[in-house]
């Protein structure tokens, strides 16, 4: 046994210098410029741990092309670096650029090939997800869970008056909130609750089982045969423990609704109404086949896609408005601006807002399309601190041919976000933190909701919903309290803030300090 397995070892190892070898002889001319990197490993040890965009565009500098390519182990990576190529790709040629990169730890060994991140575009049910994710957070869908939002804003504001200095957990647990009572109809007491530990683990293992560069076996698939027995297969006995605990963990909100649908106590969401009735989407047809059905394949769509929702919203909404509180911090005219907009609003003066109350102007959906300039600071959050610098990696379904540059069949293709946000072509003085540039009629700068939500067939369903819950929190936040940082030479620091390097991507937080606006502070609860 012991002899084979160093066979197996030797075999496998010979095959995967082979590969390298043969890889780094290719020819390079057609595929775009970059750093070659090593024979074994390609650019893998040059990547930086932290703001990969920033070395992404200093090569794209550096090779005096937008496009630029490199390989780590065998897999050809291709960032692009402006606006043109990655419309004229992951837009104009979405039919090529919405796959996404084979994970083989993660979509194979760990059984999350359905999910609908991972899944590839040229699935058909991909395009289910989408439709039905289309319906579930769209327009109307976002209206009908304004009353969940609003109420979730007032438990935010009395959070805020009780505990400021927790600031940020009470973002955390209202995105949370929002999302489980919209998928789930779940009501969650705090942070400490048992689905939000559930969802937790699943990201956490999900991170950990997609991390770039982290598994041979997604760049030499021939591993995946390796009997978990083998020395030396951790991995994989690793991978198929991981397995099991995510199927189960998928399972405990589903079948939770399940059975409050069974005993008819459930609260209408996301699941219940899948599983149950007939959705009319826009052209009234796809959803009647769900109807009445609690088991097998729709079912299981349902759970994938209700999975999607809380993966999707929990830290995209909190990345942006984290660094919104500590923008708001740091730029004080702004923050006045804004206020004095939403006074105007509440139809009072000098910050002398009335009671807190549930009914309150500023949580009437309408007054909060009127508050343009808060428009215009929720754009330069997204576009100043995008939420997704590298959205997320697209792959290419055949072999394409763009600029002269081949773009082989299984790339990754990076959008670099950043690079666009941060692209004096496009923005004035774009390390600058200026609203304005939005509010010119005419002469303003370009929306960077374009680029913040990503591209093509997996662009962001969820940005209406987001963006009217963003909107609601930042106007309730500004309408009953100022935010000042707690040294005041951070104000002088602004060019060396720290960003954190996650899949979505933040201000790093410092202390501020968060004070009730005069009158406010006598009449918030206790
Ligand atoms: C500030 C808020 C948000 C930002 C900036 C954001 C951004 C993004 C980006 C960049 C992508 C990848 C697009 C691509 O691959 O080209 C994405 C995908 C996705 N987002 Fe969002 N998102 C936000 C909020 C939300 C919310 C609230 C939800 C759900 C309630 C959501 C659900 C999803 C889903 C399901 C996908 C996967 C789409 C697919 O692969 O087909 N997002 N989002």
């Amino acid at each position: 046994m012991a002899e084979a397995a160093v066979l197996l070892v030797a075999c496998l190892s010979s095959f995967l210098f082979l590969t390298c070898f043969l890889l780094q002889k290719r020819p390079r001319q057609h595929l775009p410029p970059g750093p070659l990197g090593s024979y074994l490993y390609g650019v893998k040890n040059q990547l930086p741990s932290s703001e990969p965009w920033k070395t992404y565009a200093k090569w794209s500098e550096t090779y005096r092309s937008p496009i630029i390519s490199f390989r780590v182990y065998n897999r050809t990576i291709v960032v692009l670096n402006d606006l043109e190529s990655i419309h004229a790709l992951l837009d104009q040629r979405a039919q090529i650029y919405s796959e996404r990169p084979m994970s083989w730890m993660y979509n194979v060994i760990c059984g999350r090939g359905k999910s609908v991140f991972n899944i590839p575009a040229s699935n058909p049910r991909h395009r289910t997800y989408r439709r039905m994710l289309q319906a579930g957070l769209g327009q109307r869908a976002t209206k009908e869970a304004w009353d969940i939002m609003r109420k979730e804003t007032e438990v935010l504001v009395v959070g805020l008056a009780k505990q400021p200095d927790n600031w940020l957990q009470h973002i955390r647990r209202h995105a949370a909130a929002v999302i489980m009572k919209v998928a789930f109809g779940y009501t969650i007491s705090s942070l400490e609750d048992p689905f939000i530990k559930v969802a937790e683990e699943t990201s956490k293992i999900s991170g950990w089982a997609m991390a770039p560069g982290r598994w041979l076996v997604d760049y030499y698939p021939i591993l995946q045969h390796v009997p978990s027995f083998v020395p030396g297969a951790q991995w994989k006995r690793q991978g198929l423990a991981w397995r099991e605990r995510l199927t189960y963990l998928s399972e405990v909100p589903h079948n939770w609704v399940k059975e409050e649908m069974k005993n008819d106590t459930y609260l209408e969401s996301f699941t219940s109404r899948f599983l149950q009735f007939d959705l009319d989407d826009e052209d009234g047809s796809v959803f009647s086949k769900f109807k009445s059905n609690l088991g097998g394949e729709e079912d299981d769509i349902v759970k994938w896609c209700a999975g999607g929702l809380y993966a999707g919203a929990a830290d995209t909404t909190v990345s942006a408005l984290t660094s919104f509180v500590l923008l708001m911090a740091l730029y004080p005219e702004v923050q006045r601006k804004a206020q004095q907009e939403i006074d105007i609003v509440l139809g009072v003066e000098d910050g002398s807002i009335g009671p807190y109350d549930v009914s309150s102007p500023i949580s009437d959906m309408e007054n909060l399309g009127a508050l343009d300039y808060l428009q215009a600071v929720m754009k330069e959050v997204l576009r100043f601190a995008p939420v997704g610098n590298l959205a997320l990696p697209h792959a290419t379904l055949y072999d394409d041919e763009y600029q002269g540059c081949i773009i082989p069949k299984g790339a990754s293709v990076i959008p670099n976000v950043w690079a666009v946000m941060h692209d004096p072509k496009i923005y004035h003085e774009p390390f600058a933190f200026r609203p304005e540039r939005f509010t010119n009629g005419d002469l303003a700068e370009p929306d960077p909701r374009q680029f913040a939500y990503g591209f093509g067939r997996r662009s962001c369903p969820g940005s209406h919903f987001a963006e009217t819950s963003m909107l609601l929190v930042m106007a309730n936040i500004l309408a009953f309290y100022s935010v000042a940082p707690q040294e005041n030479s951070l104000l002088e620091k602004t060019r060396e803030l720290e960003f954190t390097t996650e899949i979505t991507s933040n201000i790093r937080p410092f202390p501020v300090r968060i004070t009730p606006r005069r009158a406010t502070s006598r009449v918030l609860p206790a």
